[in-house]
């Protein structure tokens, strides 16, 4: 059956060119949650949506949810899903990529009058990456219940809160664990989303199944020193927060090189007063750190956290550590692996299973329900980056493989 009816990638393309377009910066994509590029998205995929024969709601997050009814409305839901917004300078797949698939998916189902014994829910989650808020996976952990109103009180670099953010979009944010969604509800969720790691371009094969996804520790921190004169203050004298942050960004990297499977990054740092003749007295950034194995991942917190406070110890500088995200690494379930595997048999393709690096929703919803992932190749693995690309074909096989295994439910 799933040979005859065909995705049409021509569509998936020319959405994802338009997506594409809503941007806050020239290069890449930028489009940051309850941003207005971020509203003019959800109208645009709310329209095709409905195009695709789905109810469209938007859930008490903002969270975009087209429904596609099957036979048996009251039969549990398969939610498919990733996220609209993006980091900054993105590319145009990340997270986009699911989302058009899901949709095209279900139009592809529609055009052919099938219907389903159990309903199909895509889901456009609203802020996966938490680049503006440093919230990460907010919408999906708004569904699997997680979500706390503390994290409702984060703001963004110009001090707006999140809950500010949501009322200026029509949402009222104490109303947030409306979108929690009944696990007894959900027959499972899958997630199509680019590789965004060299894997499946190296052996060749345009999808992949994911076998768990990595476990992400976030951390903000503040490293206060004193602020002086340039010119004047001799080096013996100094609280520089500066060159002290320097030592703790390399001993990340030292450590992180040290042990297997992890990784360990400080993506975001900001340097204060920020004058060229000032000594900095105070440093904020931020610390990532990434690992399949979630002991290695908290022995290498512990190693850093000893490391830094051993370095402001010596310069007499104080470290000030907020967590922001601590999330274990999940596995995805047995079955969706194999009916995934199977898909890619039935397409010619070897049953390639590599784990996850990059954090996804999904991680989220595997509170609630049993995960699966498709992975899609990507050019040389690039991510987070304007030059990420993914092909017409290897698009379009991904949507043959997530409906292959939609149909596979079926039978
Ligand atoms: O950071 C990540 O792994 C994902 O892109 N949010
Ligand atoms: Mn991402
Ligand atoms: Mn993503």
């Amino acid at each position: 059956m799933q040979n005859l009816i065909q995705p049409n990638a021509e569509r998936m393309v020319s959405r994802i060119e338009s997506l594409a377009k809503y941007s806050r910066s020239k290069r890449g994509v930028t489009r940051l949650s309850f941003s207005e590029e971020s509203e003019q998205v959800n109208q645009l995929v709310s329209e095709w949506m409905q195009e695709a024969g789905m109810s469209v709601r938007r859930d008490a997050v903002n969270n975009l949810i087209g429904r596609y009814e099957g036979t048996d409305p009251t039969a549990p839901v398969l939610l498919i899903g990733s996220h609209l917004d993006t980091v900054i300078e993105a590319g145009k797949y990340d997270g986009i990529l699911g989302v058009i698939t899901g949709l095209e998916v279900v139009q592809t189902l529609f055009e052919n009058n099938l219907r389903l014994p159990f309903p199909i829910e895509v889901i456009g989650f609203c802020d996966e990456e938490g680049t503006r808020f440093h919230t990460t996976l907010l919408g999906s952990r708004a569904i699997a219940g997680t979500l706390t109103s503390e994290d409702l009180s984060a703001c963004d670099s110009d001090g707006l809160s999140l809950s500010e953010a949501m009322k200026r979009i029509g949402l009222e944010p104490t109303h947030f664990k409306q979108a929690a969604k009944d696990p007894k509800s959900i027959l499972g969720y899958l997630e199509v989303h680019i590789e965004q790691g060299p894997v499946l371009e190296k052996l060749n094969q345009a999808c992949g199944v994911v076998a768990g996804i990595a476990g992400a520790t976030r951390y903000e921190f503040c490293v206060e020193g004193e602020a002086g004169h340039a010119g004047t203050v001799p080096h013996i004298l100094r609280k520089d927060a500066l060159t002290g942050a320097a030592e703790m960004i390399l001993a990340v990297e030292e450590i992180a090189q040290q042990m297997e499977s992890l990784v360990a990054t400080v993506g975001k740092l900001e340097v204060y007063p920020g004058a060229s003749n000032v000594i900095p007295g105070q440093v904020k950034g931020t610390l990532d750190i990434r690992s399949i194995n979630n002991r290695v991942k908290h022995q290498a917190f512990h190693q850093i956290l000893s490391t830094w406070e051993e370095i402001c110890k010596g310069r007499d500088l104080t470290l000030k550590l907020k967590k922001v995200m601590d999330s274990p690494a999940v596995s995805c379930s047995s079955k969706w692996i194999e009916r995934i595997g199977n898909a890619l048999e039935n397409h010619a393709m070897k049953r390639v299973v590599i784990p996850s690096g990059a954090g996804h929703d999904a991680m989220a919803i595997a509170e609630i329900a049993p995960i699966g992932m498709i992975f899609v190749r990507c050019r040389k693995g690039i991510s987070h980056h304007p030059d990420e690309y993914c092909s017409p074909e290897d698009m379009q096989m991904g949507a043959t493989i997530l409906l292959d295994v939609v149909m596979q439910i079926n039978s």
